[in-house]
């Protein structure tokens, strides 16, 4: 008797936890959490739609009412947490310190937007997990911060072109510039990056020390994307033999010298170095 009164309570036990667990799932499914919906929330309310740089209205992207792992350009894990934010063209301005606290974020895309501002204010570091990040053509001007240097996940950087978007705006132009921290500084921790674009930035301090620091730290190397950075001093050949590269770009370059290497170069190796005095 004693032990019929166990197995019904087993069983009791059993099919409870059984029947909780499927709902529970359900709950769960594309389920936007509390904290990551007001973070979204509060990067909304504080981002400005500024087509031209002119503050037209506050951004409307996201209806508070619906579930926020189905809003524009949000994408969530299945436990609902935000991992991705693609906002680019947009034509936004303000701020978006909000996004540092959704610390989930593998995937960040600001590009094409308005913010005409440092990005002193921002602490990258608190995105530990960041695969991604695209803030190119944004307007955002003087020093990349250091912050940037503690993604040691990045496998894709963009920076590019910040001018481009005062020339879309017919403004005059500002730039990024990588100083402080230096080059090597930036990328030395960063040992999955497979794509780094950062045309435009202006590295002309660093002479020919930032192409040794992409040899040695940047085994995964694919893509190099560098036109227009004021770069300067020799380039050695030894750089064009990274087992992965596929594509390199230091055209528009004036002062940078250097010599292609004999081959074996891999021959599905692009080099763009028209304007630069590599021959
Ligand atoms: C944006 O600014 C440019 C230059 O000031 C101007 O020619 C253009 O008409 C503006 N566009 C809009 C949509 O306001
Ligand atoms: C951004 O602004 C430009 C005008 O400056 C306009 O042509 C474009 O459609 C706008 N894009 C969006 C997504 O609002
Ligand atoms: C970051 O990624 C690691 C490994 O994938 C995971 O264990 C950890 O929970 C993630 N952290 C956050 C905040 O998502
Ligand atoms: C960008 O910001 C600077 C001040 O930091 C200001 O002087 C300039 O007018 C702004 N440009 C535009 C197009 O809003
Ligand atoms: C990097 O940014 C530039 C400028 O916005 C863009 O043209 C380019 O497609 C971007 N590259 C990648 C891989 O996203
Ligand atoms: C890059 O920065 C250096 C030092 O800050 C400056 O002298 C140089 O003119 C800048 N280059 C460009 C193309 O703006
Ligand atoms: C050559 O490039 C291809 C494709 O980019 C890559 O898979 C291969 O490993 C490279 N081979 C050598 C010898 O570097």
């Amino acid at each position: 008797m004693e032990n019929l009164g166990i197995l019904t309570a087993l069983f009791f036990l059993f099919s409870s936890a059984t029947s909780l667990h499927p709902s529970s799932q359900i709950n769960l499914q594309n389920h936007c959490l509390d904290d990551q919906r007001s973070a979204l929330l509060q990067l909304q309310h504080h981002l400005y739609y500024a087509p031209n740089f002119t503050f037209s209205s506050k951004l409307e992207l996201w209806d508070p009412n619906t579930q926020c792992c189905s809003w524009k350009g949000v994408t969530c894990d299945a436990l609902g947490h935000v991992i991705g934010i693609d906002l680019s063209y947009q034509n936004l301005s303000g701020s978006f310190y909000s996004i540092f606290n959704l610390h989930h974020l593998q995937r960040l895309n600001l590009a094409g937007n308005n913010f005409n501002t440092t990005l002193f204010q921002y602490g990258f570091g608190k995105l530990p997990n960041l695969t991604h990040l695209d803030l190119s053509a944004s307007c955002f001007h003087d020093q990349i911060p250091v912050g940037i240097s503690y993604l040691t996940r990045l496998v894709s950087l963009n920076l590019s072109y910040q001018d481009d978007c005062y020339w879309r705006n017919d403004q005059s132009s500002a730039s990024l510039k990588l100083e402080k921290p230096n080059f090597k500084t930036l990328i030395k921790k960063m040992r999955s990056l497979r794509e780094l674009y950062l045309d435009g930035v202006n590295i002309s301090s660093q002479s020919s020390e930032w192409c040794e620091a992409t040899s040695l730290s940047l085994p995964k190397l694919s893509v190099l994307s560098m036109s227009n950075c004021d770069l300067n001093g020799h380039f050695p050949a030894e750089f064009f033999l990274l087992p992965k590269m596929q594509r390199i770009d230091i055209s528009d370059n004036s002062r940078l010298m250097g010599q292609l290497p004999e081959f074996p170069i891999n021959n599905t190796l692009e080099i763009w170095s028209a304007k630069s005095c590599i021959s």
